[in-house]
């Protein structure tokens, strides 16, 4: 049987949070959680799309407790900001069930942050990590807690395959120009896919080490990444020509069925019963576990990714937890 939204258990008692929550696939998944009980963080850098997404849910299902739904205040951009978001959770909520890192972005043009890393990767990668070695006390906690089912989600992409063939994130300059693109192409639609895809080709690898990690230490935690397939949502479309829109919405996944797969992820009772079998595993589905390309299944390049970010982090001054 098809796996859809009734599939969801009952989430009572979980507090889970969203990045990106305020739109796509993050504002349905914060949507599905909360009707199914779960206590949800919407982590959004703007507090007022925060607010009109959880309104915009709250007035199509006013049997959600409104103390269901929390804007929590993250600029993934800003890594300050992420640490101080990962420090208000963990002095509000005593447990954190479920970290489901789902923002992304693929600016079109080349970008660098506060800290020089190239902007996509410096989001989509650089600030889930910060966020997530942040919040992990919390979660580890969570996990020690008889009977808790505790899982970090990060939403990936095919896209993957598109990371530039010299990218092997060997230095700090792997985070500064992912794309490794002329510089006299940086606006391309060739460069931004390339620069897009290497962050994605990060989110598995990080994934994968992860695991090993939390393996390692007996962390009863499970890291599992997917691909949520074409989605119908402002930026899956977007970049497509917008007279293709109409078409696109028939062509593409509806947003509510693009969202499964990290439904899938964040709650199912299959992943629950044998969680071995998804661990830092990468899904195009729910239930479908896929294999990514051979770069994003290279446990050294996992590695060697794990100790840049670290790098371009001490190099900027920023402390992470463990
Ligand atoms: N749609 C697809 O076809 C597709 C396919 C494969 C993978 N994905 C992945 O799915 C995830 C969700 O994408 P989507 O299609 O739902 O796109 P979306 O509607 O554009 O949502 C992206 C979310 O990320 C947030 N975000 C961007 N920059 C941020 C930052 N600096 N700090 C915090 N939040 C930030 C956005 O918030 P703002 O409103 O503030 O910008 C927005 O809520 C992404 O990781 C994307 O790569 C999507």
């Amino acid at each position: 049987m098809a796996w859809t939204e009734a599939s969801i258990p009952d989430l009572t008692g979980k507090v889970i949070l969203v990045t990106g929550g305020n739109s796509g696939l993050g504002l349905e998944t914060v949507k599905q959680l909360a009707l199914h009980g779960a206590k949800v963080y919407v982590g959004a850098r703007s507090e007022s799309r925060a607010k009109q997404a959880i309104n915009e849910i709250l007035s199509q299902h006013p049997s959600i407790p409104k103390e269901r739904m929390q804007w929590l205040p993250l600029d993934l951009e800003n890594l300050q900001n992420v640490i101080e978001a990962a420090k208000i959770l963990s002095t509000t909520e005593s447990r954190l069930d479920v970290l489901v890192n789902n923002a992304g972005i693929g600016p079109e043009t080349f970008i660098t942050t506060k800290e020089g890393l190239e902007q996509t990767i410096g989001v989509n990668h650089v600030g889930h990590f910060v966020l997530t070695k942040s919040l992990l006390p919390l979660l580890k906690a969570t996990a020690k807690v008889p009977g808790s089912d505790v899982r970090i989600v990060t939403v990936s992409s095919v896209a993957e395959k598109f990371a530039p063939k010299s990218n092997n994130f060997t230095s700090i300059k792997d985070l500064k120009d992912p794309g490794a693109a002329n510089p006299n192409d940086y606006a391309s639609r060739k460069a931004t896919f390339k620069r897009y895809g290497a962050s994605k080709l990060a989110n598995i690898l990080f994934t994968k080490e992860l695991q090993n990690k939390l393996t390692q230490e007996d962390a009863n935690i499970t890291a599992i990444t997917l691909d949520p397939g074409p989605v119908s949502t402002e930026s899956g479309m977007g970049i497509f020509p917008g007279v293709l829109k109409p078409v696109l919405k028939l062509v593409m996944k509806s947003v509510a069925k693009g969202a499964l797969t990290q439904l899938f992820c964040a709650t199912a009772v299959e992943v629950a019963k044998n969680p071995d079998r998804y661990k830092g595993q990468f899904l195009n589905g729910p239930d479908k576990i896929d294999q990514p390309s051979d770069k994003a299944r290279n446990r050294e390049l996992a590695r060697s990714l794990w100790r840049i970010t670290e790098e371009a982090l001490a190099e900027a001054g920023i402390s992470t937890l463990p």
